[in-house]
């Protein structure tokens, strides 16, 4: 049985989805007041619970062989990307579980220290590294579903807003694909004990994004682009009223002023080992979207 957290996520749900279309058995681990009707539909076995609860996790994880960790974190990062985390892994080894499957983010051994996810994540992985299990480490970069409101968005209006330098580079990657791979993790053996840095084909610019849209939708681009200075100004604002939510938006932060991206060794390593053509950016928005 697949243990798999963060089941009406983006990707979670995804991979319960795909696990189900193999007929696998699927526990899909959610919260009460998510949507999980679709994934009980396709015969996943609801366990509702709180991953910020480790006797929700110690009760998840009996009889699992695998465990698939898609959960996201909100605006708690210390109790959600690393204590359910380290619960997880705790787990894991009691049950003699055969392969556990981590989604970290790519960039994540950078040391961007306004993170919290960054610095949780880069901990989990460490532990799980050392913790004797069979593990694979995904390392993604942003995934493509984030980008279909803001391509509804653009096919209605016409509008791309985007903060920050639009040189950036980034290896957007079809979140069916992640799904896929994370499955595959556990059966591949060249998978096992690895860390992948995950992307799409392409290496994108931001500015990439509203040419793609303009094909897609056979319409010019109204492009908004405020600059980073402003996030920046509006943060610290935010900071004087409530330093909590200032911190919390230290990840945005992170994702705006960096690049993400993955070089073309390591799309080819991740298409051999899984025996996978990434699908571009693209491709997936058609499907999802598709054209006027
Ligand atoms: N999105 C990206 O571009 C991106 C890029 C790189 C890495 N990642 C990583 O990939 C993973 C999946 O991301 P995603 O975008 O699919 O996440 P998401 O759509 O935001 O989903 C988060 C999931 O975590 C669940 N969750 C949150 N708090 C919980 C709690 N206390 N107890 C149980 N479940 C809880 C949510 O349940 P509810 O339905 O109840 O809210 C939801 O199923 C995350 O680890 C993220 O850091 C994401």
């Amino acid at each position: 049985m697949y243990l798999v957290t963060g089941a009406t996520g983006s990707l979670g749900r995804r991979i319960v989805r795909q696990l189900r279309d193999r007929e696998q058995v699927v526990r899909a681990f959610v919260r009460l007041s998510s949507r999980f009707g679709e994934l009980e539909d396709r015969g996943a076995n609801i366990f509702i619970g709180d991953l910020k609860y480790e006797r929700d996790i110690i009760k998840a994880c009996h009889d699992v062989k695998y465990i698939i960790s898609s959960h996201g974190s909100g605006s708690d990062a210390q109790a959600l990307d690393y204590r359910a985390n380290i619960d997880l892994i705790d787990q894991a080894i009691s049950n003699g579980v055969e392969h556990f499957v981590f989604i970290s983010v790519l960039g994540v051994d950078r040391g961007y220290d306004d993170s919290a996810t960054f610095k949780a994540k880069r901990e989990v992985e460490k532990y799980l590294i050392s913790s004797g299990l069979n593990y694979t480490i995904l390392r993604p970069s942003g995934f493509a579903n984030n980008l279909i409101p803001l391509a509804e968005r653009f096919r209605d209006t016409g509008i791309y807003f985007s903060i920050g330098e639009q040189k950036n580079r980034s290896s957007i990657v079809s979140t069916d694909d992640l799904a896929k791979i994370a499955i595959a993790s556990c059966q591949i053996e060249t998978a096992k004990n690895q860390i992948f840095d995950v992307g799409g084909p392409d290496i994108l610019k931001r500015e990439d994004v509203p040419r793609i849209f303009s094909r897609l939708f056979n319409r010019e681009a109204i492009i908004i682009n405020p600059p980073l200075q402003l996030f920046d100004g509006l943060r610290a604002g935010i900071g004087l009223i409530n330093p909590e939510l200032n911190k919390s938006l230290g990840t945005l932060r992170t994702l705006l002023a960096h690049e993400f991206f993955c070089t073309q060794d390591e799309i080819s390593r991740l298409e051999s080992t899984f025996a996978i053509k990434m699908e571009s950016l693209e491709s997936f928005l058609r499907r999802y979207v598709g054209q006027n």
